[in-house]
């Protein structure tokens, strides 16, 4: 079965789904997305994931095409469209197409698209012996609350793990800790979660809130601030989080043992709780 995608009003064939190529998005890479993940055919936190789009289009000085009710129901519609259990759904909003110039279009329509993949959360290989990391200077721009589809600084920050046969890229400005290139990083030291602040240098991530709900029901202590380059270095356990890689802990930063090299106990502890109450309130409603 072909996979079938929402975009403008009309649920189709992907093969059959085109955007003008005056579309802002195309252009200008004028729009803002959403990944949320789905268990069991239900879409998780997606309240929060429509609080931050909603967010992302203020930033783009943008009106919501969709009312929260309308949106919850394409998203119903597109999880049942598709045959997965666990999915992932993309979602993205562009300003439309309309004639090349800087300025926002007068009457432009927004390009709405949503498409739905099967989820791939980490194997339990990676999630036992961890992953690898790299290191770079954050040269994104000043505005990374806003989830923009303009990833040009991200699809680069990202490719250098890759090249370097890692999982991530660990992002430093000005010497503090931000995230990485498409996840929140935390650190962990003598027992205590390091978690950057939700300013405008790093994505308000949902996973990020989940882990510091869970750290605080918990009791978990946590701590949330500014971390220099050679804290997050000699930190005891260093970990990935996003909606798709879920919680990962890093074992080597820029070849370097992270802590002893493993996945440490604190690491363990929230992938445990973050499961638990994954299928307690998707599997089992
Ligand atoms: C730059 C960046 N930071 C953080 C995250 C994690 O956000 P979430 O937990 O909502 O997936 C992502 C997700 O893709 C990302 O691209």
């Amino acid at each position: 079965m072909s996979q079938i995608i929402y975009l403008n009003g009309r649920f189709l064939p992907i093969e059959q789904a085109y955007v003008p190529v005056l579309d802002r998005g195309f252009i200008f890479g004028d729009g803002v997305y959403e990944v949320i993940p789905v268990y069991s055919k239900r879409a998780f936190r997606l309240r929060e994931h429509l609080a931050r789009l909603e967010h992302s289009l203020a930033g783009l000085r943008m009106e919501n095409p969709r009312s929260p009710d309308e949106w919850e129901k394409l998203v119903e519609k597109l999880i049942r469209t598709n045959e997965s259990e666990d999915q992932s759904i993309y979602l993205q909003v562009t300003r439309g197409p309309a004639p090349r110039d800087h300025a926002f279009p007068k009457h432009a329509v927004p390009t709405v698209f949503m498409m739905s993949n099967p989820l791939v959360t980490p194997s339990p290989a990676q999630v036992a012996q961890g992953v690898s990391a790299v290191s770079a200077t954050d040269i994104r721009w000043d505005r990374c609350d806003i989830k923009a589809i303009a990833l040009l600084p991200n699809v680069l920050l990202r490719q250098m793990a890759v090249d370097a046969g890692a999982a991530e890229t660990i992002l430093f400005r000005d010497g503090i800790l931000t995230e990485g290139s498409a996840s929140n990083i935390f650190a962990v030291e003598n027992g205590v979660i390091l978690a950057p602040p939700k300013d405008r240098h790093m994505l308000p991530g949902i996973t990020y809130d989940v882990v510091l709900e869970l750290a605080k029901t918990n009791g978990i202590p946590f701590e949330i601030g500014y971390f220099a380059e050679a804290r997050i270095r000699n930190a005891d356990e260093l970990w990935i989080t996003s909606s798709t890689r879920e919680i990962l802990a890093i074992v080597t930063l820029d070849s370097k043992p992270v802590g002893d090299g493993k996945p440490g106990p604190v690491f363990h502890r929230m992938y445990r709780l973050y499961q638990d109450y994954k299928n307690e309130v998707m599997r089992h409603g």
